[in-house]
């Protein structure tokens, strides 16, 4: 079988004496979306920019492919790992368009090739011509988080980490975006941090738990409402009960 898209091992982290990650392990495969949960300050942010090398591990390895994430160039590791950060992050003195050609750009992409693209992915996340030249705090918010999906797709990715994308988003536009990432996941791997249960039952193809630096559960959905692997863990996030709930409703049940 071919190597998974991403693979990590061993992978931990502290802050001065302080553990945030402790050794941890996990394959994510094309198409699948690992869908990460865990209280504040368990590390998640710390284990995502990890993956995209904006943090460095203590020890440990971040795979891509089979391929050593440490040895690739920095524009390739940026076409290949897409990020939507937690709190959008745009950047306000570019526009719509230029926030979401950023990384062709970087790229070295020929102007009407990030004009085509930006107007292509511009579509899919459904905003429309118009707000391209308009700056982001002339936005909504759910149209921001828009372009920031926008912008982690710009180079076509082969994996995407999203920090709490739809975080503070009313619930018919976190429905909409849901449904657009839906849409789009076969073409990545994806790892998707969210503190939101029905959203992780609804994205998840796995769902992991996150505790003290370590995953202590990493199963399918309906295996995690069924038996949680650590009571005091699962309820910290919601009630064994509204998971069952959350999760009887996904199924129209
Ligand atoms: N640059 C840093 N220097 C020192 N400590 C840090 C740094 N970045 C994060 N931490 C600490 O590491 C721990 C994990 O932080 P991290 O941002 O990964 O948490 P998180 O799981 O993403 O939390 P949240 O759900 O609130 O976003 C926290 O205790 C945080 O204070
Ligand atoms: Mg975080």
């Amino acid at each position: 079988m071919s190597a998974p898209a991403l693979r990590l091992e061993g992978l931990q982290k502290a802050y001065g004496d302080q553990p945030v990650v402790r050794g941890l392990d996990l394959e994510v495969r094309t198409g699948e979306l690992v869908v990460l949960l865990g209280a504040s300050g368990s590390g998640k942010t710390t284990l995502l920019k990890m993956i995209n090398r904006l943090v460095q591990p203590d020890a440990g390895r971040v795979e891509l492919a089979g391929e050593d994430v440490a040895a690739l160039p920095d524009p390739l590791l940026r076409r290949r790992i897409g990020y939507v950060f937690q709190r959008i992050g745009l950047f306000p003195h570019l526009s719509v368009a230029e926030n979401v050609g950023v990384t062709p750009r970087l790229l070295g992409w020929a102007p009407e090739r990030i004009a085509r693209r930006v107007a292509e992915l511009l579509a899919q996340v459904d905003l429309a011509p118009e707000l391209a030249s308009r700056f982001p705090a002339a936005l909504s918010g759910g149209q921001q988080q828009r372009v920031g999906v926008a912008r982690a797709l710009a180079a076509a990715p082969e994996l995407v980490l999203f920090d709490e994308p739809f975080g503070a988003l009313d619930p018919v536009t976190r429905d909409r975006l849901q449904g657009l990432l839906e849409s789009l996941r076969e073409r990545f791997a994806g790892v998707f941090v969210t503190h939101d249960v029905s959203e992780a039952l609804r994205l998840g193809d796995r769902i992991a738990v996150l505790h003290e630096g370590r995953i202590v559960q990493l199963a399918p959905p309906e295996e995690r409402v069924r038996t949680p692997a650590h009571p005091q863990v699962a309820a910290r996030f919601a009630a064994p009960a509204r998971q069952a709930e959350a999760f009887a409703a996904l199924r129209g049940g």
